[in-house]
Formats: C-alpha cells, structure tokens, sequence
C-alpha cells in the first residue's frame, strides 16, 4: 500500500463535500505575473483569499471549498515550457471541444450548442467554490473577485444547487458508489470490490494496470500527485424522461417506479435491483451502510440481467466483476463529483423551460482510459458484453431522437421498451488538469 500526503493533494478528489450550493467560475488569464500571484495566494493562506482545499481530514466541515481546474491553454498562458506541455496526454491536449464526437457529443450536445464560456479556447481556469449556505457562497465570491480581478476576466459562471435527499433530476438519489481507493480514508461506502490503487486517481503512483504507472507530466514538482477531470454541464431534459417511464408502464403493464430502477439499476431510493428486485423497501431492510455491497457474478448474482437489466446505467458504468471485453470490468473507475443545477421539476408544471441537470466532475489520473472509455465503450456502444448489441445507456446515452431502445431480460424473455431518446444534453465541458498543491505553487513561481 502506498502512503499518499493528503495535504498535497485537491480534496474533492478523494472525497465529496456534500455541500448544498456550489459556483463554478470559468477565467481566462489576462497578465501572467498577477494570475501566479493568484494562485500563489490560493495556497499559501493569503488572508484575503480563500485557500484551496486539500484532501487532510477536517476537524470541523468547514463553511466554503476552493478548488482549481487548469486546461491545456490555461498552462500555456500561465508559462508552462513548451517541453513540459507536451508531456501532459494528448487527449487533455486536444481538450473537451476536440473530443466531443468521440464521446457523443454530436447534434443537440455538440459544442455549437454549448454555452459559450465552455466553447471559448481562451478558457484557462476553472475555480470551483463549494459552500454550506448561499451566504458563504456569496461572500466567498467577492474575495475571489477581487483576488482575480487584476490578472483574470471571467469568461463565465454556472451555480448549482442541491435538490432534497441528495437525488439528481431524475429523482433518483445519487452519489452512492464510489471507488473505494486502497490507501486513503474511504471516503464512500464499503464494498467488497477489489480495492482500486491510488494510481488510477493520482498521478505518480502504480496504476490498476499491472507493471504500469501513467507517466506523469514534466517536470516531476508540476505532474506529482495531480490528476485530471471531465467537468461537464449536462441537462436532463425531465419530461422526456418521464413521458417515456409513463407510456411504457401503460403499455407494459409494470408500475413506473419499476421502469425507472431498471433504467438505473437502483429504485429512486438507491436500493440497488440486485440485492432488491421486487421492492424499494425490502424487509429486512438493507443497512444504508450496504447499498453499495452487491456484483453481478458469484454467490447471489446476477448473470443474465433478470434483476438488474445488463444495459442499466449503473451496470454499465460499472459492470463489477461481470463478463466485458478485455477483462476490464474493474479496470475503468471513476470517481464522481457533482451537484444539480436548476429548479427541482414540478410535475404538475410540464416543461416549464426551466434549464435543468448536473454539474459533473468525472475524476481519473486517464481521461481516456478512464472517462472517455466509459463514454465511448459503455455508454454508447453495447459489444463490450452479451447480450446488449449496438445500444447506449438509457440515462446519458447518445441515441438519436426517439431511435434507441432498451431491454429487460426476463427468464421468459426480455422485454424490449422502444422509442428511447435522448434525455441528458451536454451544454458544456472542459478537460482540467488538477494540480496538487506543490504544482500550484510551482506554476505561481513561473510567470
Ligand atoms: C445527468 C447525467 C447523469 C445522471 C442523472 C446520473 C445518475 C446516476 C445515478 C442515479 C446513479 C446511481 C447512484 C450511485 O450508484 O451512486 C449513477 C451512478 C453512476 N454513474 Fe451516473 N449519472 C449521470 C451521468 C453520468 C456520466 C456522464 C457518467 C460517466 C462518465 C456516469 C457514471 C456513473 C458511475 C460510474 C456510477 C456508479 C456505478 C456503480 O459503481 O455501480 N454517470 N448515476
């Protein structure tokens, strides 16, 4: 096991804040010398500026979270050497607008439909502020305003918002399977899944790849203990999603609620389909501490899907030890960060032209191996196992308007619910470099 130093590492990386509002701020670096001075006072408890936040336990949860995402141009503009860019991995290289067609992002999501921040190549820093009230949030706003604003101009921002009991707009509850991360405090809850090696999270370690570490950008004080996310604006577009649970519970016979889990592969309230087929509140109950200790194979599994369809979006992003292509069901983690934004959807107030839909932060020491293979293999394309043919995941799956489709194995056959379209769009995204600590302080001395 290999020891990781907490306080060099971004916090939101190893745990979530659970914080009910969040700002992300999208900047672009007008003079070099005053945006190092910026990041220097990011992390050197300038009294004026908020701190980042580190991966150290807390002895109190403190009122607001700083954090920093840095694209491929921001290092540029901040100095980073020529030989040193090119060390960093061509696909965080060629950013989120370059790769959009590779992860479906075409049509309504395709970057000339993105907001405009998100599309703008002069896109240099993400900060990401989390608070525990409106207030903070705000207040913590106006001194990073003022810490940026001889150096920086804002490109954009985008709030978010929790909704009740910590579901996302589909209504169901989100952020319970995380990878468990062999060497730093859990930060999610257990499972018996074998342990994912910091190196598939933190540059600089051995990754889940045997014999192989990902090379860590140079030079070693810039690249050690960072990492990389797929920040991503999605909006979900809730009457759909709901239109089509109705009519297929009126065609099929089964209860909307049964519909939903099977999409998902939980119930609304995060009971997973595996351990609980039938029922959201089984009895015995199942402890909240459990919700996350289930696989697809072995003792009380699921092979054929008759419980937990093999194309539901939590089974596909996370296939556990279930037959894939290239043996690889626990090759391709990914830690989750996000929070909703937007109005909770009121049913009785269809398409009320609200915008609505998570701010998301797909983690992984390999955007390609990592969120980009969930994308490409698993979410919009189903030959990587048996049984789902050329098909997309249900919830974020890239089918065109109307033309996908989604199947329920039964032992007397599945049932295939047709006419699934396209439910989350992406409004934006941006490939992040997160830098430890040190490499923060190492690009604040470059300019
Ligand atoms: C608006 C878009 C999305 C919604 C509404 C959504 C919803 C959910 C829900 C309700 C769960 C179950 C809760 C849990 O297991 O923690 C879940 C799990 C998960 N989602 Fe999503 N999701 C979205 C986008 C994505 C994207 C873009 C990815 C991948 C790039 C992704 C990857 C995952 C993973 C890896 C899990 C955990 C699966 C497991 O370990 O069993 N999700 N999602």
């Amino acid at each position: 096991m290999v020891a990781v130093e907490l306080a060099e590492v971004q916090g939101f990386i190893l745990r979530g804040y659970t914080m009910p509002v969040a700002r992300y701020f999208g900047l672009a670096v007008r003079e070099p010398k005053g945006a190092g001075a910026l990041l220097g006072a990011l992390v050197d408890s300038d009294p004026a500026v908020p701190s980042m936040t580190t991966a150290e336990p807390w002895a109190a949860k403190p009122e607001i979270c700083v954090n920093l995402g840095i694209t491929f141009t921001g290092l540029a503009a901040l100095g980073v050497s020529r030989a040193s860019l090119n060390s960093f991995p061509v696909e965080y290289r060629a950013g989120a607008v370059q790769r959009a067609v590779s992860v479906g992002d075409v049509g309504t999501s395709a970057p000339d439909q993105w907001l405009p921040w998100l599309v703008d190549p002069g896109l240099h820093l993400l900060l990401m502020l989390s608070a525990q009230s409106s207030d903070a949030l705000d207040a913590a706003t106006k001194r990073l305003e003022q810490a940026w604003s001889a150096s920086c101009v804002e490109l954009g921002r985008h709030d978010g918002a929790a909704l009740p009991d910590d579901t996302a707009h589909f209504g169901y509850r989100d952020g319970l399977s995380q990878p468990t991360i062999d060497g730093v405090p859990l930060a999610g809850l257990p499972d018996h899944l074998p342990r994912a090696p910091v190196g598939e999270f933190l540059l600089g370690y051995p990754s889940q790849f045997d014999q192989f570490s990902y090379p860590v950008p140079e030079p070693p004080e810039l690249g050690v203990n960072g990492s990389f996310a797929a920040f991503r604006v999605l909006e979900q577009d809730v009457d759909a999603f709901a239109e089509f649970v109705t009519q297929h519970a009126s065609a099929t016979g089964l209860s909307k609620e049964l519909i939903e889990a099977k999409l998902c592969g939980r119930w609304r309230n995060g009971t997973p389909l595996v351990l609980s087929s039938d029922t959201d509140t089984p009895e015995p109950p199942i402890p909240p501490e459990a919700l996350n200790d289930f696989d697809y194979t072995g003792e009380g599994g699921d092979e054929w899907g008759h419980r937990c369809p093999i194309g539901s979006h939590i089974r596909r992003m996370n296939p556990r030890g279930q037959r894939v292509a290239g043996d690889g069901g626990h090759l391709h983690r990914i830690i989750r960060r996000g929070i909703p934004y937007g109005p909770a959807h009121d049913p009785s107030r269809p398409r009320d032209g609200e915008a609505r839909g998570l701010l998301g932060l797909f983690i992984g020491v390999s955007l390609r191996d990592q969120f980009e293979f969930l994308m490409t293999q698993w979410a919009n394309d189903g030959i990587f196992t048996a049984g789902l043919g050329r098909t997309n995941d249900p919830l974020i799956g890239a089918q065109g308007n109307g033309a996908g489709s989604f199947s329920i194995p039964r032992p007397e056959g599945s049932l295939i619910l047709h006419g699934l379209t396209r439910f989350v769009t992406t409004r934006g995204g941006a490939y992040c470099f997160l830098p430890s600590i040190s490499a923060v302080r190492y690009l604040a001395a470059l300019a």
